[in-house]
């Protein structure tokens, strides 16, 4: 299989409805288009379909039957193989259900595509890798659920290559957190992590953020501006709220991948640009394809793997670590140093079903702490019953065509913050665009309370 990103075949090249492999081991990952019918063969001799060259998989290891169903024989391989976490019987079909991981020896399998609405792999969905202590979990995170276990586990060989990931899961699951993790597993760690919320920045400017541009290109650029891509040069960006992202600005990206070359607004010279992407969303991308409000070709392009993250109400087991972190956190940060969570508290946390996941407990927590006169929270501290309802993402209700008048009022709205505030700057070292914050400035300034720059 291969192993240069050049050479990897996306879904893109594939016909609707094929299945894909996709293959990760330490170091390396490559993607193989299934034909419709037959038998390929997995190992890593050279004549093997699937060549897999890492000494974990043996010379040939295991036959793929093209079904239905789609099932594997594990050829008597000396490492062995498993799907879902189970090792199977050598000289055996065994049947691969849908979006579950294959292991061959210690490289990862996931099957994507086919007729399944769902598509690519999801792999939080499934618990199927097998626990291994040594690589799991992450020390700036609270990872003690089984399945998240799971999940940072695949995401450190995923981060190995330069596979694009994109990130689903509901409002504060923790996806940016993940985003951050996957660059620091990376060999890109050492180089700048950048992130864009495409949702936050007017159409006007995004092309701008994202690009760059050259002195003179429009109104207010007065001087050249480097683009995030060219920020987040050897490392990795992560394109927040994608599905967001105005159907101009999705052109000018998938080009800028394909090429991997982008030109500033304005400019006529092309350079070069090295970035892993990963994108976030709690929408439903697919059916923003359907509804051809978010392109195909740049969707396949993003999506060389995708991640679902569960909701906190499924990873049960890690609430109470993640309320303690934070007790702990706001104890210390909210000056009132060292703060306890009454087993009584702890029980009430328990009983809820937290929509707004992490970040909600973590606020609940936060007003806890301020509301506790001493050192132990208590129920009555968590003002659980007169909390405002979790942070709506509105627009993730919206048919696309009101979707289309939300754009029209937020391009108005980027021309007025342009004539006031000019596209926002982002230094290489940034960690997240300043454009938001350019914006609420412009905002203000626009109505009056300062005047303009
Ligand atoms: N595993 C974790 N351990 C500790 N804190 C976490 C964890 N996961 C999430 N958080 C915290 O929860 C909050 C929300 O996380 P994050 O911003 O990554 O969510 P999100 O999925 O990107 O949300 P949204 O969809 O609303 O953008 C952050 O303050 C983050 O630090
Ligand atoms: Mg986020």
């Amino acid at each position: 299989m291969a192993h240069d990103p050049r050479d990897i075949k996306t879904e893109a090249d594939a016909s609707p409805g094929a299945l894909r492999i996709v293959a990760f081991w330490e170091g390396g990952f490559g993607t193989f288009t299934l034909p419709a019918s037959g038998k390929v063969t997995i190992g890593r001799l050279p004549e093997c379909e699937i060549r897999i060259d890492h000494p974990s998989v043996s010379r040939k290891h295991a036959e793929l039957l093209i079904g239905p169903p789609l099932s594997l024989v594990d050829l008597g391989s000396f490492n062995g193989t498993r799907i879902g976490g189970e090792r199977v019987t050598p000289n055996e079909p065994t049947p691969i259900p849908p979006r579950t991981v294959v292991e061959i020896g210690s490289t990862f399998l996931v099957v994507e595509g086919g007729s399944e609405r769902s598509g690519p792999a999801d792999l939080a969905s499934r618990p199927t890798l097998p626990p291994s202590p040594s690589r799991e979990g992450d020390p700036e995170l609270v990872v003690t659920d089984e399945r998240m276990k799971q999940l940072h586990r695949l995401l450190r060989t995923v981060a190995q290559g330069t596979i694009s990931v994109v990130l689903l899961g509901e409002t504060g699951v923790g996806k940016e957190v993940i985003a951050r993790a996957i660059h620091r597993y990376s060999p890109r760690a050492s180089r700048p992590f950048v992130s864009i919320n495409c949702a936050a920045i007017p159409e006007a400017l995004l092309e701008s953020e994202l690009f760059g541009h050259e002195r003179g290109a429009f109104t207010g650029a007065v001087k050249d501006k480097v683009g995030l891509l060219e920020s987040a040069a050897g490392g990795t960006l992560l394109l927040d709220e994608v599905g967001e992202m105005p159907l101009p600005a999705q052109a000018k990206l998938l080009r800028a991948i394909e090429t991997r070359e982008i030109v500033r607004v304005g400019g006529v010279k092309p350079r070069p640009v090295d970035v892993r992407f990963v994108s976030a969303t709690n929408r439903d991308l697919e059916a923003l394809v359907e509804a051809r409000s978010f392109r195909r070709d740049l969707y396949f392009r993003l999506n060389g793997i995708s991640v679902t993250v569960p909701p906190l109400r499924e990873r049960a087991g890690e609430l109470e670590g993640m309320a303690r972190r934070f007790v702990a956190e706001f104890g210390r940060t909210l000056g009132r140093g060292e703060v306890t969570l009454s087993a009584a508290a702890l029980a009430t946390l328990r009983k809820q079903s937290w929509p707004g996941n992490v970040r909600e407990l973590r606020n609940v927590i936060e007003r806890a702490v301020l509301l506790s006169d001493g050192a132990e929270i208590r129920p009555e501290h968590l003002s659980l019953g007169r909390r405002p309802p979790p942070r709506r993402r509105r627009r993730s209700m919206r048919s696309p065509r009101s979707r289309r008048s939300w754009r029209r009022r937020r391009r108005t709205r980027g021309r007025r913050c342009r004539r006031t505030c000019g596209p926002s700057s982002a230094s290489a070292s940034s960690t997240r665009s300043s454009s938001a914050r350019a914006i609420r400035r412009g905002r203000r300034r626009s109505s009056g309370s300062r005047g303009e720059r």
